[in-house]
């Protein structure tokens, strides 16, 4: 075999390798005709977060966290900044979408009593991330209202810190325990 047709022949089984994942795992699966709303909150909630993650990350390269530059910031952002009001709108927004998302999918499980045995520990790695994810409402809040109105006796550097530091790494860190634990158990209705 001449080198040209082994490269062509890597091509293919590279292709065909690939092709493989994508068909098992996203293509050829199906979602069952029993699957409702409810049952895509959570993993509704985690695109929701990653959304946070990915629009928060632009916003810091131009947010000032200091009382006098935070607001004057944000209006940098939403009419100087290429796009900037539309990234700035969606993570404005998003918090109250994934709130109702997260308290959807909370609902859901104490109402079927997934809750129980042997998935006490997702019912608590779960809670834990809502209460996370209040927070990290509460601290955005005040970062956007800036503190020079006596909205919060927390300087504004630390209450950012908690936001894009602090609080993500809690919640990556209860998202790995809870993913894990699901992954160990299976879910109760699997797809
Ligand atoms: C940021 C918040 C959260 C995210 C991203 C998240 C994500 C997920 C995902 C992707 C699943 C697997 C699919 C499903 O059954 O929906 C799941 C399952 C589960 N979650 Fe959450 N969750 C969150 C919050 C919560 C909360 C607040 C609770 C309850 C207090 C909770 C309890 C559970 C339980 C018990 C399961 C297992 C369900 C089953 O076996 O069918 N989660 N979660």
């Amino acid at each position: 075999m001449n080198k040209k047709t082994e490269g062509i022949n890597q091509e293919i089984t590279t292709k065909s390798f690939l092709q493989e994942i994508i068909e098992t795992n996203i293509t050829r699966r199906l979602i069952p005709k029993s699957m409702s709303w409810f049952g895509c909150m959570g993993g509704l909630s985690l695109v929701a977060f990653m959304i946070q993650v990915i629009t928060g990350v632009f916003l810091m390269f131009h947010y000032i966290p200091s009382a006098k530059d935070a607001v004057p910031s944000i209006q940098n952002i939403s009419h100087n900044v290429p796009y900037g009001w539309f990234i700035q709108r969606i993570h404005a927004v998003g918090p109250h979408i994934m709130i109702g998302m997260v308290i959807s999918h909370m609902l859901r499980i104490l109402f079927k009593g997934i809750y129980r045995r042997p998935r006490e520990l997702h019912w608590v790695s779960g809670s834990c991330l809502l209460i996370l994810t209040l927070f990290m409402y509460y601290t955005g809040s005040l970062l956007s209202v800036s503190n020079s109105d006596g909205r919060s006796a927390i300087p504004i550097s630390y209450l950012y810190a908690i936001h894009v530091a602090g609080i993500p790494m809690a919640m990556g860190l209860f998202m790995g325990l809870h993913f894990f634990m699901i992954r160990n158990t299976g879910i109760s209705e699997p797809l």
